[in-house]
């Protein structure tokens, strides 16, 4: 008899464990991510920033030039020093440690961020506690996770289970909406909504980025010219915005529970 084991820790993600895409629906997705993410993190200005999960800290390097005090915790060796050797002069402390037991003080942060790397966890929900108990009673903790209930997937999922029908053969790759192997959540509306559990209260969620890598979409946009990529894209995002449900990304921002009971007692 084989019993289901929990997820493991994995501390040796490697640089050619990203696979970023290169068409214009991924470039645009991507700077708007970390745009967001880094306008909300240095939003109190010389704040105390975290990155929980930073990668090789591109983010945390980008929250340091604006003047905070940045850190970035990163449970691989090999993204921090390939970090450290792109911007050897950077600011950004970068920390080895793991998500689900981060080696700060209580009440130490101003924002914990964490982009694109809640899915990795082994164990998420003791990553929100942490980020709680190291979050200052004003702090936020800002959380960016894709979607695979997006309309992207699902309409993926369709189009893909119709050429089976046809007898096209499956191709040997993962399929987008597919989750990855390293991945130890689906993350889905319903997921984001339930993370703050008794650790932290929703205070905004909205989406971002609709039909990232749907069919010929990203194709379509790389043969228009530039401003009419980006007025499509940008149309999309808009709507995105407005159905968190649909949208390729989901960002949401959390506060401590008391900070949200001050506001509507206080
Ligand atoms: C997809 S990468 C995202 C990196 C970065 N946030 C970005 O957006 O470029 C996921 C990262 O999560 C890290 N990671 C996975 N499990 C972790 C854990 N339990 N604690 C800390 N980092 C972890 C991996 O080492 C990897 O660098």
């Amino acid at each position: 008899m084989t019993t289901a084991q929990p997820p493991g820790l994995d501390l040796s993600y490697k640089i050619d464990d990203f696979i970023a895409g290169t068409r214009r629906d991924s470039l645009y997705l991507y700077r708007a991510i970390e745009d967001t993410m880094v306008d909300l993190a240095t939003a109190t200005p010389g704040g105390r920033v975290l990155d929980v999960a930073c990668g090789t800290g591109k983010q945390a390097m980008r929250i340091a030039e604006r003047g905070c005090y940045s850190v970035g915790a990163e449970a691989s060796a090999e993204m921090i020093g390939v970090g450290r050797w792109i911007q050897p002069e950077s600011r950004a402390l970068m920390v080895r440690s793991i998500a689900e037991s981060l080696p700060f003080v209580d009440g130490s942060f101003d924002r914990v961020i964490c982009q694109g790397s809640l899915d990795h966890f082994a164990d998420p929900m003791a990553f929100m506690r942490e980020a709680a108990r190291i979050l200052k009673p004003d702090g936020r903790v800002v959380i960016a996770l894709a979607n695979f209930e997006s309309v992207s997937c699902r309409a993926g999922r369709l189009v893909d289970r119709a050429k089976r029908r046809l007898g096209r053969p499956r191709p040997p790759w993962r399929l987008y909406w597919e989750t990855p192997e390293d991945h130890n959540v689906r993350g889905d509306l319903p997921y984001v909504r339930s993370l703050g559990g008794d650790a932290l209260a929703l205070d905004r969620l909205w989406g971002i980025s609709m039909l990232w890598l749907f069919s010929r979409y990203g194709q379509a946009l790389d043969l228009l010219p530039e401003r009419a990529a980006r007025t499509v894209w940008g149309g999309l995002d808009r709507i995105a915005r407005r159905r968190p449900q649909d949208a390729d990304m989901i960002i949401s921002v959390w506060r401590k529970p008391e900070a949200a009971a001050w506001r509507t007692t206080g």
